[in-house]
């Protein structure tokens, strides 16, 4: 059956539309305009119908979603092959269907050779400016196909004047490095084959024209906890085409007769506000993704810099008991809690805790942190193994391994193959019974090590490792928080190694990055923060000088840094002086007052870590407070000593003929946007917080 063709569908967000049609040969899936409402009543920005010499129509044509039949030269998204070697599948529009709200959308194709049928969808969740897209391949013909590359999809964006991209690199300690590329013409490519997203890149892309940095920004973002690859090609005709999906670093996946696929989903985001603008509309969408989960974190201490794999009941409750002087209301006990822990080479698999650490029992421990005021947390790593544990002897064959190969450790550690059923039994039942057995109000769970090994023990390939990993990881994590809804999960592989879409639905929180080190998590959080919203920025003050940034930043700096996301602590408490711990009770007491606004209100980030002016800007959602937290960036030595003039912060958003007042000096609007809100920084004050009331 083939469907009309020449028809288009027009998906509409709170500000933006998305306009999509089949063009009259019904071979594949166009788009026609891409921005804020009306943008599609008008001669498409993208559309191309002139000459193509040496290539085809469908690579100039800006293809949603286009196969190697459509695309031979510039990049499909689809490559299928059949079991003889035959590719270049080519789709028919069979059917389609829109909600009455415009807001889903799904395009039916079957390729009338294979009979692999492909549905593109569609969705705009409610209240949003993005755009959620997946395929669901479904192999109705007789015969096995192999899935070549199996991206989610194609965003085109329009480019005249040259592409500038903007995207995350980054390194163990280094992650959210944001970092911007000018396309002028070629490819453009970040990715993982780690098996996990990775330190190396975020799975986050954004695109603006050379011409207009401050004006229309589109970003793309995939929702895949697993290996993955995003392309930029600008074309000769200034269309930028980025293209996103797993990486299969496992070989092609095998499709039998019958079998369906679902791609994961990559989303696309507008805002005509550039970059800052764009990291709204992904804030606004994973306070969506978190739903009822949208909470006001806790304010947290985790033990791991204070005592590192040292952890014993005394010592824990003396961190536990000034901690909740502080005002503290959860304490996280992170690794060497269990048996065979006290060092990284050992234990991992163990889930018990170790008797010599905790001699009262464990449930008294916990007791006596609760009996504090403490709600109590615990570290996790149940996908990862030493080969010194007990369950390593009895299950040497649960990690991924290549028959008569070498096993590579990391960290000490092997990798579960978290595919296999009984392994992900283990995973789900190990954690379920830890939350079960113990009173348990918060989970770190931690994955330190990529896969290296592309294979099973006696497997015959090829096998989904990535994607059967993928799927029960995220099983998991729904299943427990669908049973222990109370208990609060943070994401973290080894500091932001596993943060991407998917991760936002299912964890409460990420751990960014081991380094705490003020200003280069200053860099790590403002990367961050254009990609992910503050309820999911963990955030500790640690020591300094910490563990990789001696450069020394006050007190109030640091705290002022963890406020920025969800406050923790992190350092040695039992060493703060008094006073130290009086400044740091005060800090704590005002980011309770504000937490409410940096969780829910809209961000701007103004200046950033390498310019004078570096501040991030909530403004509450009734608009009547706005938070500023402010940093010093710049060197310390002289600063107030010579004749200084403040910083000046434009702040954004506000109504410029309203009154704003922090207390002891009046604005108006238009002074803060225009002027801005004075600071001035010294070498004791070199970070604010201030709160502006609407008067
Ligand atoms: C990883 C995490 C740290 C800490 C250690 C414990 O490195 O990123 O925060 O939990 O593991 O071993």
């Amino acid at each position: 059956m083939t469907a009309a063709t020449g028809q288009r569908w027009t998906l509409r967000g709170a500000h933006t539309e998305y306009t999509v049609t089949v063009p009259a040969h019904g071979r594949w899936l166009e788009l026609v305009a891409w921005g804020p409402h009306g943008v599609s009543d008008g001669p498409s920005p993208v559309a191309y119908d002139g000459p193509v010499p040496f290539l085809t129509a469908g690579d100039a044509a800006p293809i949603e979603y286009a196969t190697d039949a459509d695309r031979p030269f510039t990049g499909a998204d689809l490559v299928i092959e059949t079991v003889d070697g035959k590719r270049r599948v080519g789709f028919v529009h069979t059917d389609a269907r829109i909600d009455a709200y415009q807001r889903e959308l799904a395009v039916d194709f079957v390729d009338p050779v294979t009979r692999l049928r492909a549905t593109v969808h569609y969705r705009v969740p409610e209240g949003t400016d993005v755009v959620q897209r997946w395929v669901e391949l479904s192999n109705d013909g007789t015969d096995e196909l192999r899935v070549v590359r199996a991206g989610s999809g194609g965003f085109c964006v329009p480019t005249p004047h040259g592409a500038l991209l903007s995207h995350q690199w980054g390194q163990w300690s280094q992650e959210f490095q944001l970092s911007h590329v000018e396309l002028g013409h070629g490819t453009f490519g970040i990715g993982s084959s780690q098996g996990v997203p990775g330190h190396l890149h975020v799975p986050w892309l954004a695109v603006r024209d050379t011409a207009g940095p401050a004006g229309p920004a589109w970003g793309i973002a995939l929702a895949w906890t697993g290996s993955w690859e995003i392309r930029a090609e600008r074309d000769t005709g200034g269309l930028t085409r980025v293209r996103a999906g797993r990486q299969l670093v496992d070989g092609p996946l095998e499709l039998a007769a019958g079998e369906r696929l679902s791609l994961p989903v990559v989303t696309g985001a507008y805002s005509p506000d550039g970059l800052d603008g764009l990291a709204r509309v992904w804030h606004t969408h994973q306070r969506l993704l978190a739903g009822d989960r949208l909470t006001d974190r806790p304010v947290l201490y985790n033990s791991w810099e204070a005592t590192y794999f040292a952890v014993e009941a005394q010592s824990q409750l003396a961190l536990a008991r000034i901690a909740a002087e502080l005002g503290v209301e959860t304490f996280v006990v992170d690794d060497g809690w269990f048996v065979g822990r006290n060092d990284d080479t050992a234990g991992l698999g163990d889930w018990t805790p170790d008797p010599a650490k905790f001699p009262a029992g464990f449930d008294t421990f916990i007791a006596e942190v609760r009996a504090l005021g403490l709600n109590f947390g615990l570290w996790v790593e149940p996908e990862c193994v030493n080969p010194k544990s007990t369950l390593y002897a009895e299950h040497p064959d649960w990690v991924y391994a290549v028959d008569g190969r070498p096993l590579t450790p990391v960290r000490n550690q092997y990798l579960l193959d978290l595919g296999r059923p009984e392994v992900a039994e283990f995973v789900h039942s190990t954690v379920d019974g830890l939350l079960r057995r113990y009173d348990i109000d918060y989970l770190k769970w931690d994955f330190n090590r990529p896969r290296t090994e592309p294979g099973r023990p006696g497997g015959v390939g090829p096998l989904d490792l990535d994607g059967a990993h993928v799927a029960n990881l995220h099983r998991i994590f729904e299943r427990l928080r669908r049973d222990h809804p109370d208990v609060l999960i943070e994401a973290c592989a080894g500091g932001g190694g596993r943060t991407d879409l998917a991760m936002a639905a299912r964890a409460d929180v990420f751990w960014p990055s081991d380094n705490t080190g003020p200003l280069d998590r200053l860099a790590i959080q403002y990367g961050f923060l254009h990609a992910n919203a503050p309820h999911l920025l963990s955030s500790w003050v640690t020591d300094a000088p910490g563990l990789f940034d001696p450069r020394p930043r006050t007190l109030g700096f640091r705290f002022v840094l963890a406020m920025a996301g969800v406050l923790g602590i992190g350092a040695d408490i039992r060493a703060w002086t008094p006073a130290e711990r009086a400044e740091a009770a005060g800090w704590i007491a005002r980011y309770k007052e504000i937490r409410e606004i940096v969780t829910r209100g809209e961000v701007h980030l103004i200046g950033g870590p390498d310019q004078a002016r570096c501040a991030v800007q909530y403004t509450a959602p009734d608009q009547r407070r706005v938070v500023v937290l402010a940093w010093h960036t710049g060197r310390l030595d002289g600063a107030g000593l010579l004749p200084s003039r403040p910083v000046r912060l434009p702040l954004r958003g506000l109504d410029p003929a309203a009154r704003y007042s922090d207390g002891e000096r009046h604005y108006s609007g238009s002074h803060l946007g225009g002027v801005g809100l004075p600071v001035q920084w010294s070498a004791t004050h070199d970070a604010d917080l201030i709160v502006l009331t609407r008067d």
